[in-house]
């Protein structure tokens, strides 16, 4: 038996540690965290994420060889390999505020880690991390002179939230990066042999330290890149009557591009694209590279460019006002799935209507919760409601702004008769049936399509 830890009990470390507890039950795996609340909501029936398929893992291995604890020194004393999941937020203070990672929790953990070890451990870095983190934790680790040995592996991990079970259990690839010391390669082994237990050994790839530590940080950057490259185009799209999806479908059919991450939209959110760009910019400046810094930075300028753009075409579409008028904003989370609404682009267009005084009310199935936590300061202006035809109800418009698929199921003739008229819905999803909804009445904008509207131009284009 291995004694597997995994310090942080969040979007991360909850699922994948689940999943290695039911694929390998010859292990015990615990999770800690020093956040109690969160420590007992996985221990209850209300976990403290949203994650389909995750409740019924948690459920089959819970106290079998997956336990959930808030004993930090404890755990960490017995354990052999331990998982390091703390969050690495962009800094938001001194040198390199805005851009760096913070890496204040990550350097408290390796301590932690030191403290409390009486045996040698191998310590994965499973956050997403700068490159070369891992020669700061190795010196801070080996730097006890009581005998103990710590080899530091680098293992990041490319799950999607709302699929998260999924992409464990069936992964594009495993990466782990190690040093190239006979004790280095132990320990990558190690961790190969964890993951052998159920992902194919030919899709566990391994290389040094530093080209796995890069690699989480690239593959997110291409994504968000191919993102902000359609978003781009969307907008040229509107200028020139050109359609974005034919557009997508047109040049995702040639394999060199392939169709997946074409999808236009108001933005991308969640907790990492972002921060892990602006961590790149970062690392690139520091390397004096300021060309290759500019670059990657304007996937991030490019994404708020499109958000903000997003809300001007719903204040000029609506007569060049929206003060007093009702929007709902269909879906408060960063993509469907999931309950989570960090960096959400709805909660960034809500903000910005908000500045124009227009009275927003959001409806979500599963992130109302967090959405309220994020709009703690301007709470008492937006109305939460979990029933999308009663955020309709009396509504100028709606903004579909989180590709839940319920949405496009919802009854929009009845959605139609409650609004105020004219009713507007602009999809910044396009997941929309787009002419039925101009059948039905409605005047419609999608992101890189041309509107569909009841007026004649030359009356709506005020
Ligand atoms: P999260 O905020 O959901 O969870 C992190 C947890 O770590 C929190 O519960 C926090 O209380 C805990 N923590 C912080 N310091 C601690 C300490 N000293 N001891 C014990 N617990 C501590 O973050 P997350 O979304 O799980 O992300 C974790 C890391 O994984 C980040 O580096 C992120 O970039 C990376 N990542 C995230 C995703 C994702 O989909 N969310 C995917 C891949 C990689
Ligand atoms: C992303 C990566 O896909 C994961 O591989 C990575 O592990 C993770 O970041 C991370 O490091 O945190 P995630 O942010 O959970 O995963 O979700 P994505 O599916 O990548 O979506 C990100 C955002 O892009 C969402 O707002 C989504 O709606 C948007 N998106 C995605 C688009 O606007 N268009 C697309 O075609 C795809």
């Amino acid at each position: 038996m291995t004694n597997i830890l995994c310090i942080g009990a969040g979007h991360v470390g909850g699922p994948t540690m689940a999943v290695i507890a039911q694929k390998c039950p010859q292990h015990r795996v615990v999770v800690v965290d020093i956040n109690e609340a969160r420590i007992a909501a996985w221990q209850s029936n209300q976990l403290p994420i949203y994650e389909p398929g995750l409740e019924e893992l948690v459920r089959a291995t819970m106290n079998k060889n997956l336990f959930f604890s808030t004993e930090v020194d404890r755990h960490m004393a017995e354990a052999d390999i331990i998982f390091v999941s703390v969050n690495t937020p962009t800094k938001t203070f001194g040198q390199g505020a805005g851009k760096a990672a913070d890496l204040q929790y990550w350097e408290k953990t390796a301590r932690q880690i030191l403290e409390n070890s009486k045996t040698s451990k191998i310590v994965v870095e499973k956050s997403t991390l700068p490159v070369r983190t891992a020669e700061a934790m190795e010196r801070i680790l080996n730097s006890n002179g009581n005998g103990l040995h710590f080899d530091v592996v680098s293992n990041p991990e490319f799950l999607a939230e709302g699929t998260a079970i999924r992409d464990m259990e069936a992964p594009d690839r495993v990466l782990v990066g190690a040093r190239e010391t006979p004790s280095g390669q132990r320990a990558m082994q190690a961790i190969v042999d964890v993951y052998a237990h159920w992902v194919p050994r030919e899709r566990i790839i391994t290389t040094n330290l530093w080209s796995s530590e890069l690699s989480k940080l690239v593959a997110n950057a291409f994504l968000a890149q191919r993102i902000s490259s359609i978003n781009a185009i969307s907008a040229l799209c509107e200028k020139t009557e050109a359609n974005i999806s034919e557009v997508a479908h047109a040049i995702g059919l040639d394999s060199r591009i392939g169709p997946r991450f074409l999808r236009a939209s108001v933005g991308f959110g969640g907790s990492c694209f972002k921060k892990d760009i602006l961590n790149l910019v970062y690392l690139c400046e520091y390397y004096g590279l300021a060309e290759v810094a500019a670059y990657w930075e304007q996937v991030v300028k490019m994404n708020e460019y499109q958000q903000a753009r997003f809300v001007s075409n719903i204040v000029s579409s609506m007569f060049n006002t929206v003060a007093g008028k009702r929007i709902a904003l269909f879906g408060a989370a960063f993509k469907a799935n999931t309950g989570d609404t960090r960096e959400s682009p709805a909660l960034a267009v809500c903000r910005a209507l908000l500045e124009e005084q227009a009275k927003i009310v959001i409806t979500d199935p599963h992130a109302l919760d967090n959405a309220c936590i994020d709009l703690e300061d301007v709470a008492k202006q937006v109305i939460f409601e979990p029933d999308p035809y009663a955020a309709a109800k009396s509504a100028h418009a709606i903004a579909i702004l989180t590709e839940w698929p319920h949405f496009a199921e919802l009854d929009y003739q009845i959605i139609f008769e409650s609004m105020v008229k004219p009713a507007f819905i602009f999809d910044g999803r396009n997941i929309l049936d787009h002419q039925n909804l101009f059948n039905l009445g409605f005047n419609v904008y999608a992101i890189g399509k041309p509107p569909h509207v009841h007026f004649s131009k030359d009356n709506w284009e005020v």
